[in-house]
């Protein structure tokens, strides 16, 4: 039996290529740090029956026509706001995604930059390198306690869960805002709920984990850093689009919240004269959330094997609409 065809949007780690290899055709978009170029894509889906795609690459309508045999789509990230998944299911293509395993490196850097923020460490090592660092004063860099502080995460999924449960070692009190009350994470966590207003009032760091879609899209806001506490430390390790980047930028101008530490932007990747880099308040990383060596190799072998397992009719390990494409 002759293997089926896939398209890859980039080569993937050894141990992900020989599950593919392995049991595919393989094609590919060759160049490691360059996204696939559209037209390269489209030529690229005209054959295949699987498609394994990464964060930059859309996948819409337009794709879905120049691929009439694609029966997967597997994308390497646990978000999957980059693809069409309505116009997917309507053609009954299964759209996989890879879940749990980005989990617990994607909190620590949600408290890499809590930290960062809160005692001001990209702000100090700039205030060194410029010479600038004086003798000792009372009030020099001083910044905000996280130990007894109040931390609200917004979204408290899988991530959002494991950010609240390294809140223990730091003593703090813990809320989170979901569309509705979680009893097993309030057990697991010991966090309460609070509508968001509210959790947004009370809360001195705030973690947001939330996926993109139509409703948490510009949820952030000049309002609601109105309502934030005057020395609120805001985190963002979800999406870009969730936070309207203007608003943030007045925000922290103004001293509300007092700083941020930022993984996602609103379109990526940002340049050096991004207004969110001048503000010395404001820590910024290249969405790194998931980018550690192991993990970003268990995703990899993940989205392999979610492709390979739809193309060969095995059990799918993530599947994101299985129902809709009856899988
Ligand atoms: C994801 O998986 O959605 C992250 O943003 C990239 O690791």
């Amino acid at each position: 039996m002759s293997k089926p065809t896939i398209f890859l949007t980039r080569r993937l780690q050894p141990a992900a290529m020989r599950i593919l290899e392995q049991a595919c055709q393989v094609s590919l978009w060759d160049v490691e740090d360059q996204p696939c170029p559209r037209d390269v894509l489209l030529r690229g889906v005209a054959e295949a029956e699987g498609l394994l795609c990464l964060l930059p690459d859309r996948i819409d309508s337009e794709l879905l026509e120049a691929a009439p045999h694609l029966r997967v789509v597997a994308t390497m990230a646990v978000g999957y706001d980059n693809i069409d998944v309505a116009a997917c299911s309507a053609r009954r293509v299964l759209v996989t995604n890879t879940p749990g395993v980005l989990t617990e490196t994607t909190a620590d850097l949600a408290w890499a930059l809590l930290l960062a923020a809160a005692r001001r460490i990209v702000e100090g090592q700039r205030m060194i390198e410029r010479g600038e660092w004086g003798p000792w004063y009372p009030m020099q860099m001083v910044g905000i306690d996280l130990c007894g502080a109040t931390l609200g995460v917004v979204g408290a999924g899988r991530i959002g869960g494991a950010v609240l449960r390294r809140a223990t070692g730091f003593s703090m009190d813990l809320c989170y805002y979901n569309r509705r009350p979680d009893p097993e994470l309030e057990a697991r966590t010991a966090a309460r709920y609070l509508p968001f207003d509210e959790l947004l009032r009370t809360s001195d760091m705030i973690v947001v984990t939330l996926p993109l879609n139509d409703t948490t899209r510009g949820m952030f806001g000049a309002r609601e850093f109105a309502l934030m506490r005057e020395n609120a430390i805001f985190v963002n390790v979800a999406r870009g689009p969730i936070v309207r980047e203007g608003d943030l930028v007045a925000a922290l101008r103004s001293g509300r919240p007092r700083a941020a530490g930022i993984d996602v932007f609103e379109r990526e990747p940002i340049g050096a004269d991004h207004p969110l880099l001048a503000l010395p308040n404001c820590v910024c990383v290249p969405h790194i959330g998931s980018a550690t060596i192991a993990t970003r190799t268990r995703m990899a072998t993940l989205a392999a094997e979610n492709l390979v397992a739809a193309l060969t009719g095995g059990p799918v390990p993530s599947p994101v609409n299985a129902e809709a494409v009856g899988w």
